[in-house]
């Protein structure tokens, strides 16, 4: 099964020397393989963007990787200070879009309201939707909430929509950043991605189940990567902190 690994680079690095770097570890460590059939996304903030797509365009890394973004604005109005539309997206070269991150959700106020409206506005441009999911805790509840937060962000979407989506399972507890994190464990994750897949499959009644892709995101590293790559009901993993660590990025991409 294709694996994707989406690199969140979030408001890192803090340099273009530095960006550069870490993508010149991927590139001599993608030339020194073979090509395979899975995809690498790297959203980098966006500063970086139109220089990192000038990079896959004018090098061997264009072939291997692909451009995401990590936010987008809810419409094309033009009057929306300080957003970039999906139009802006499109002509820099933009495949990705990580919608709903828990930081933006519980850090910046967005709305399952808002994360739907950007879901269509990205598919509108044609960017595949990289939806983060995820309970802030792990209590008895998580399952409904769960339930219920798929339901409000994907509600009133077709069901092609919602299958031309990836999914990112993302507890909001085992993100690297925040207190106490731990990285879930592969057992549980799959437990929540059989939850995801159920809940999406029924209510969408999408007819090829099957190839609905879901990734975890939260604290995977070097270490963990492969346990949660080799679980063949996970299409991937979007990885944070770990992906702007250029050594330990290069280690993750040989687990696939
Ligand atoms: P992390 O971040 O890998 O640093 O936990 C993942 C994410 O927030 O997307």
């Amino acid at each position: 099964m294709k694996k994707y690994i989406v690199a969140n680079w979030k408001m890192h690095p803090d340099s273009w020397a530095e960006a550069e770097g870490i993508l010149d570890a991927v590139s001599q460590y993608l030339e020194s393989v073979p090509e395979k059939d899975n995809s690498l996304v790297v959203c980098p903030p966006f500063v970086f963007l139109e220089e990192v797509g000038k990079l896959l365009n004018t090098t061997s890394l264009g072939g291997r990787v692909e451009l995401g973004a990590q936010d987008i604005a809810l419409t094309e109005s033009t009057a929306l200070t300080g957003e970039i539309s999906g139009a802006m997206l499109q002509k820099l070269g933009v495949r990705h879009v990580i919608v709903g991150h828990s930081e933006r959700r519980w850090k910046l106020g967005e709305s399952d309201i808002v994360v739907n409206q950007k879901i269509e506005t990205a598919l509108e441009h044609e960017l595949t939707p990289i939806v983060c999911v995820g309970e802030k805790e792990r209590d008895d509840h998580y399952k409904e909430f769960l339930a219920s937060q798929l339901d409000a962000t994907f509600g009133g979407l077709s069901a092609d929509q919602v299958s031309k989506c990836l999914i990112a399972y993302e507890p909001v507890w085992a993100i690297s950043t925040n207190p106490n994190t731990r990285p879930d464990n592969p057992e549980s994750t799959l437990e929540s991605v059989r939850i995801i897949k159920d809940f999406i499959i029924g209510k969408w009644k999408l007819e090829n189940g099957n190839s609905l892709k879901v990734l975890y995101g939260g604290s995977v590293t070097s270490k963990n990567a492969n346990d949660f790559l080799s679980l063949d009901e996970l299409a991937g993993v979007l990885v944070g902190g770990a992906s702007v660590d250029k050594e330990q990025f290069v280690e993750i991409l040989k687990q696939i």
